[in-house]
C-alpha cells in the first residue's frame, strides 16, 4: 500500500491522468494565444478554451458565455465581491455573508467594511448551519449581495443554496455562493438554485492549480460587474490577461469527468467517511463529528478528538495526510474560525481532525487510517495519564 496515504482532498487534489493527457498538447504543439484568432496557432487555442468554457458551464448547468476564467476561487470570490460592491454602489452598500466562509470571501468583506461599505456576518449553529430567517431580517433596501459558500471546507457542511436563492430572488438582492468544495461533488445547477454568481477551482475537482472561474448570470436578472484586473479585455472585459490555456482545458476536462462520474464517486466517498468515522468511534473514546450529521459533503470528515492537540497530532502522523483545519489559514496557530463559530469553546477547535477521502484512496486506505489514528490516540492518552 502507497505511504503516506493521502486524506486531504480538501486542500487539493492531484491531476487526473485524463486531465494531463488533454492539457500536454496545449504546453508545446497548441501553444497559440487565445486572443490572436488572426492564425492557426491562436484559433486552435480559443476553440480549445470555448470548448472548455461549455465543459465547464455544464457542471452547473450554465450558459459556457456566462463562465468567466480567473486564477482560482480566491480571485473568483473577490471579483464577485468586489466587483458587485463597485458596479451596484448606486443601488446599496450593503452585503450578508457568514461567519464561517473561506478568508476569500471573509477577508474581501473585511475589505469592502474598510472601504466604507456595510458586511453582515450571519451566525451558524452548531452544525454550522445559517437561518434562513436570519438571511430574511439582515436583508434591508441597501442590500446589494448575499454571499454564502455551498459547501464549507472544513467541516463539510452543506447550504441551502435553493432556499437562499429564493429569498435573494423574492427581495431582488443577488446571490453568490463560493462552490469551491462542493462543485464536482454534489450536483449544483445555477437555474433551479437561482444563483447569481459562483466561484469554482479546478484544483479541487482533480485539475490543476491555479485556474478557476467565476460563473456570472446574464440573464433574468443580467449580472454587471466592476472589474479589478485591467488590460486587453479578456474574458469579456471582466478579467484582462492572456488565458492559461492548458489550465483551463485541464478544468474543462476535470469539470466533465466530475460531472459524469459523480454519481457513481459520491457514494463511494460516502461510504468512506461513514465507515471512518464508525472505525473512529469503536477504537476512540470521546470522539464527536463536526458539522451536520447529513446534510454534509460526502467526502468530508471532521472529528473532535478530546485531549489531543491537533497540529502536534498531526506533525507526529508520518504515514497519514490529513488537515487539522483550512490549509490556507494553516500559516496562522489561531483556533479554526469555523468550529469556533459552532459555539464549543477553543479546546474542540484546537483538537479537531479534517478527513478529505478522494481518488487517490481505497477502501483498506480508510482502515488503515483509523488504525494509525486510533493508535497514536491511544498512546498520547496513555502518556497524559502518566
Ligand atoms: C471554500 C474555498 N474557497 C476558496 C478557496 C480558494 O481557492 P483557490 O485555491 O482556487 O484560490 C478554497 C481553497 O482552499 C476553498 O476551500
Amino acid at each position: 500500500m502507497q505511504r503516506p496515504i493521502y486524506m486531504d482532498h480538501h486542500a487539493t487534489t492531484p491531476v487526473e491522468p485524463r486531465v494531463l493527457a488533454a492539457m500536454l498538447p496545449y504546453f508545446t504543439d497548441v501553444f497559440g494565444n487565445a486572443a490572436s484568432k488572426d492564425h492557426d496557432f491562436g484559433y486552435q487555442a480559443s476553440q480549445a478554451v470555448e470548448r472548455a468554457r461549455a465543459q465547464v458551464a455544464a457542471l452547473i448547468n450554465a450558459r459556457p458565455d456566462e463562465i468567466i476564467f480567473t486564477s482560482g476561487a480566491t480571485e473568483a470570490n473577490n471579483l464577485a465581491l468586489f466587483g458587485v460592491a463597485e458596479r451596484y454602489a448606486d443601488k446599496g452598500d450593503h452585503i450578508i455573508t457568514c461567519v464561517t466562509e473561506h478568508k476569500a470571501v471573509l477577508d474581501a468583506a473585511k475589505r469592502l467594511e474598510y472601504l466604507g461599505k456595510r458586511v453582515t456576518y450571519l451566525r451558524v449553529d452548531q452544525y454550522g448551519c445559517i437561518d434562513l430567517d436570519e438571511v430574511r431580517a439582515a436583508i434591508t433596501p441597501k442590500t446589494i449581495l448575499i454571499s454564502i459558500m455551498a459547501a464549507n471546507n472544513e467541516i463539510g457542511t452543506l447550504a441551502p443554496l435553493a432556499d437562499i436563492g429564493r429569498i435573494a430572488r423574492e427581495h431582488g438582492v443577488l446571490f453568490h455562493t463560493d462552490a469551491t468544495q462542493a462543485a464536482g461533488y454534489i450536483p449544483i445547477d445555477v437555474h433551479q438554485q437561482q444563483i447569481d454568481l459562483l466561484s469554482l477551482s479546478a484544483h479541487k475537482m482533480y485539475g490543476p492549480k491555479g485556474i478557476g472561474a467565476l460563473y456570472v448570470r446574464r440573464s433574468n436578472p443580467r449580472v454587471r460587474l466592476a472589474p479589478m484586473i485591467y488590460g486587453g479585455g479578456h474574458e469579456r472585459g471582466l478579467r484582462s490577461g492572456t488565458l492559461n490555456v492548458p489550465g483551463i482545458v485541464g478544468f474543462g476536462m476535470a469539470a466533465e469527468i466530475a460531472r459524469r462520474e459523480m454519481a457513481t464517486l459520491a457514494p463511494q466517498y460516502r461510504a468512506w467517511t461513514t465507515r471512518l468515522f464508525a472505525g473512529l468511534q469503536e477504537r476512540i473514546e470521546g470522539v464527536a463529528l463536526n458539522g451536520h450529521p447529513t446534510e454534509r459533503l460526502p467526502h468530508n470528515l471532521n472529528v473532535y478528538i478530546p485531549q489531543i492537540e491537533s497540529r502536534a497530532f498531526i506533525a507526529g502522523l508520518h504515514d497519514l495526510a490529513i488537515a487539522t483545519g483550512s490549509a490556507c489559514t494553516s500559516a496562522s496557530v489561531e483556533p479554526s474560525h469555523v468550529i469556533m463559530a459552532l459555539g464549543f469553546g477553543e479546546e474542540r477547535a484546537h483538537g479537531s481532525l479534517r478527513f478529505g477521502v478522494g481518488r487517490t484512496n481505497t477502501s483498506d486506505q480508510i482502515e488503515v487510517a483509523i488504525s494509525i489514528v486510533a493508535e497514536r490516540v491511544a498512546k498520547l492518552r496513555a502518556l497524559l495519564a502518566r
